[in-house]
C-alpha cells in the first residue's frame, strides 16, 4: 500500500530530500504532535517536501495534532503556546496558509465524532497489536496506559478521512496507522456503502538524523537544533557537538559516526554528499568541520528565519483559527454523509 514517494530521493543515509521529479497532485494530510520547537530532523524528514508538494499543486492539510498529546502525558504545560509556536514554525518553513490549511484536532468537531463509528470498525486485537502504540508505550515509561493511547491510530483515521485524503506523506514508523485508516475506509465502504477512498503513504525513506549527541535527533533528548534556533545558538551547540581528534575528516559511518552525522548534516543543507563535504574539508580537523557545519545549517535556517520575522504570535492564532474553520466546513460535509450512509444522525 506504500508509495514511495516519486518526489522524493532518498539521499545521503537514507534522509529524503526535495528533488525533482514527477508532478503529485491531490489532497495531502500530514500533521505532527505539538510537543515542542520543531527540528532539523523535521525539516529533512518531511518540512522540505510538504512545502514542495504545495508549490507542485497538492491541497495541503496540517494537522495540529493536540488531541495526541494527551496520550503519554497528562496535562501539559503551554499546550496553546506549543501549538502556535509549531504553527509558526510551519509558516517559517514556507507552508503557505493560503493555499494550505493549518487546522488544530480539538477545533473540529465533526472531525472527532467520526471517532465514534470508525472504533465500531476496528478489534481491540487490532489496536493491542499496533507495533507503534507498543513502542510509545514502551518510550513513556508510566505505570498506566490511558485509552486515548489505545485508539489513538483510529482517531488518526479521523484525521486523514474526513477530508479525503489521497496522499499521506509518513515516515515508516506511521505505516501501521495508515494501514489500519485504510481497513476503516475498506470497512465502513463495504458495510454502508462507498463514502471513502483509500488514501497512499507517500513514504519518504527517512533515515534518522542523529542528534549532536550520536542519539536520534529529538527535542526530548536536549541534542536538536531546533528551527527557531539563532545563528548564535546553532554555533554554540555545534560547537559542543561530539567529534575525535583525527584531523584528517572522512566519511566513515561505522568508525566515526559523530563525524560522520556531522557530515550528513552538512551535506543535507548543501546539497551534496557527505563524501564531497568530507573532501572540502580535509585535513581541516573538528574545528573546520563544525565551522562548515554551522555555516550551512545557519544558511538553511536563514530564509525560515526571515519568513518567521514576518509573523506575529497573534498571525499564528488567526491562521490557526482561520485553518480550524474551514476544516470544520469539510468534516461536517463528511459527517454529514457519514450519518446518511449510517441512517444515523
Ligand atoms: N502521529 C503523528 C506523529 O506522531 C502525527 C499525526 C497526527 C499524523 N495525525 C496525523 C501524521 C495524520 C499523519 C497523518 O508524528
Amino acid at each position: 500500500m506504500a508509495t514511495t514517494a516519486p518526489a522524493v530521493t532518498t539521499g545521503p543515509a537514507g534522509m529524503t530530500a526535495p528533488a525533482a521529479g514527477p508532478m503529485l497532485t491531490g489532497r495531502v494530510l500530514t500533521g505532527d504532535r505539538p510537543t515542542g520547537g520543531l527540528h532539523l530532523g523535521h525539516y529533512f524528514g518531511t518540512l522540505a517536501n510538504r512545502v514542495r508538494l504545495q508549490q507542485q499543486g497538492c491541497e495541503l492539510f496540517v494537522v495540529v495534532a493536540d488531541y495526541q498529546v494527551i496520550t503519554d502525558r497528562d496535562r501539559p504545560e503551554n499546550l496553546r503556546q506549543l501549538r502556535t509556536s509549531m504553527v509558526l514554525d510551519y509558516l517559517a518553513c514556507g507552508i503557505d496558509p493560503g493555499p494550505s490549511t493549518i487546522f488544530a484536532h480539538s477545533a473540529v468537531p465533526a472531525l472527532n465524532q467520526l471517532l465514534v463509528p470508525f472504533l465500531s470498525l476496528v478489534s481491540t486485537g487490532e489496536l493491542d497489536r499496533n507495533p507503534t502504540v507498543k513502542e510509545e508505550i514502551r518510550l513513556a515509561g508510566r505505570s498506566s496506559v490511558n485509552g486515548l493511547m489505545m485508539t489513538y491510530p483510529v482517531h488518526q483515521a479521523a484525521d486523514i478521512l474526513f477530508c479525503k485524503a489521497d496522499l499521506v506523506p509518513v515516515g515508516k514508523d506511521q505505516l501501521p496507522h495508515l494501514e489500519l485508516t485504510r481497513s476503516i475506509a475498506r470497512r465502513f465502504n463495504d458495510r454502508y456503502g462507498p463514502v471513502f477512498g483509500l488514501p497512499e503513504a507517500l513514504l519518504g525513506e527517512v533515515g534518522t538524523l542523529l542528534g549532536l549527541d550520536g542519539r536520534k535527533m529529538s527535542k526530548s533528548l536536549g541534542n536538536a537544533i531546533a528551527l527557531a534556533d539563532s545563528p548564535d545558538q546553532v554555533a554554540v551547540k555545534l560547537r559542543g557537538a561530539r567529534t575525535d581528534s583525527d584531523r584528517r575528516i572522512r566519511y566513515q559511518p561505522q568508525s566515526r559516526p559523530e563525524v560522520a552525522n556531522l557530515l550528513i548534516l552538512a551535506g543535507l543543507c548543501l546539497g551534496l554528499d557527505p563524501q564531497q563535504v568530507a573532501d572540502r574539508i580535509g585535513a581541516g580537523g573538528a574545528a573546520e568541520l563544525k565551522r562548515v557545519v554551522t555555516d550551512a545549517v545557519n544558511d538553511v535556517l536563514a530564509p525560515i528565519r526571515a519568513r518567521r520575522a514576518g509573523y506575529g504570535p497573534d498571525d499564528a492564532v488567526e491562521i490557526l483559527r482561520r485553518g480550524s474553520a474551514r476544516a470544520r466546513e469539510i468534516a461536517d460535509q463528511t459527517l454529514a454523509e457519514v450519518n446518511a450512509a449510517m441512517e444515523m444522525g
